[in-house]
């Protein structure tokens, strides 16, 4: 979907020395490994070199659920039980909830008048996921202007390195138009650009080998999955439709058992042996499978039960949300005063 454009347009880049890393997830459902591939195993490493803010992003979570969101309150708490479950340490990182920081819905409010409506149509991301979802001609205002907010989220908190997702790259295109325009407006530097920080993995396709996993469909392993979920999951996975019988030779391109296996098994060495062999011949699906199941299983088990434990104590996660959420208003805050001093909104 998202091809060479993109990446020419926004810049993709290694950390640098003071990068401050900003990245969100919207909280319309628990994270899965899809997640962590993608951009929560980066942020457990980027944590102990840099400062770095994330947000649990439930107003943008409301851009597609106005008319339903229970969809959106009942899992603010289940994304912050995935982060520290993978091991995001709210003593290294700042983890704020999007609706208690007031400045992040000014900041859009003043950005958005700097944007096109057609500019707006014409991000990839929101045309895709325009397309996708079932808005018929009753496209929400919110939703549209999503791409504003985002920019909004990096840029009141300084956001350098942004770890995301290939599919979030015209988002953050989208951001530095809106931080060079106001730039210019104020005459000087007060915001700053951000680059995107990929993964090696940037997308996990789904076990059914056809979409991205997705938190609305079936064919994703939530980090919360239990051991029959992996079972089941790992059972059903698309391998090759032509490879019917063991002796055959198996293709590995689009086989979702090695895609994965790939990310999650840590001796890649084994893994290039076991493709060597399933491409001429000889290896059985059933046996990738035993061997992709039994390393998710050894995965997901500790991530399992440290999350059944954060979720045995909200009051916990609840008060860690609020500390980051309070820590985090000054420099939003700040960067909204600069904002409103560009257009003049200064009187008192
Ligand atoms: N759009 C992101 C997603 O779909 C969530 C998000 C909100 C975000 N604000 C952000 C990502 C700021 C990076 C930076 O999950």
């Amino acid at each position: 979907m998202h091809t060479l454009e993109n990446k020419t347009t926004c810049t993709i880049a290694a950390p640098i020395s003071g990068d401050k890393i900003l990245t969100g997830d919207r909280a319309t459902g628990p994270l899965h490994i899809g997640h962590y591939v993608g951009s929560l195993q980066q942020r457990v490493i980027l944590q102990d070199k840099y400062q770095q803010t994330i947000l649990v992003a439930d107003m943008q979570g409301l851009t597609d659920n106005g008319y339903h969101p229970e969809k959106v309150s009942s899992n603010i708490l289940n994304v912050v039980a995935d982060y520290l479950c993978v091991g995001i340490d709210p003593a290294k990182t700042t983890i704020c909830l999007q609706s208690s920081i007031p400045a992040l819905a000014e900041l859009t409010m003043y950005y958005a008048n700097l944007v096109s409506v057609a500019r707006l149509q014409r991000n990839p991301t929101v045309k895709s996921e325009i397309a996708n979802k079932s808005f018929g001609k009753s496209i929400p205002a919110g939703f549209l202007t999503y791409p504003i907010s985002q920019a909004a989220d990096i840029t009141a908190f300084n956001g350098t390195l942004i770890p995301v997702g290939e599919d979030q790259l015209p988002l953050l295109e989208q951001t530095n138009e809106i931080v060079r325009k106001i730039n210019a407006i104020a005459g000087e530097e007060i915001l700053v650009e951000c680059r995107a920080l990929l993964s090696k993995v940037p997308r996990l396709p789904g076990a059914d080998g056809k979409n991205k996993m997705s938190k609305s469909m079936s064919n994703s392993l939530l980090l919360s999955a239990s051991e029959q979920d992996i079972k089941r999951v790992v059972k059903s996975m698309y391998t090759d439709p032509k490879h019917l019988n063991i002796n055959d030779p198996g293709q590995i391109e689009g086989n979702v058992v090695f895609t994965y296996l790939d990310a999650f098994h840590s001796d890649s060495k084994y893994i290039e042996t076991l493709k060597r062999q399933y491409q001429e011949g000889g290896l059985g699906d059933g046996h990738t499978k035993k061997i992709l199941e039994e390393c998710l299983q050894d995965f997901l088990r500790p991530i399992r039960l440290r999350r059944e434990m954060l979720m045995n104590d909200k009051a916990q996660l609840l008060s860690i949300l609020k500390e980051g959420t309070e820590r985090s208003q000054d420099e939003a805050n700040q960067v909204l005063r600069r904002v409103k001093n560009a257009f003049g909104l200064n009187l008192f």
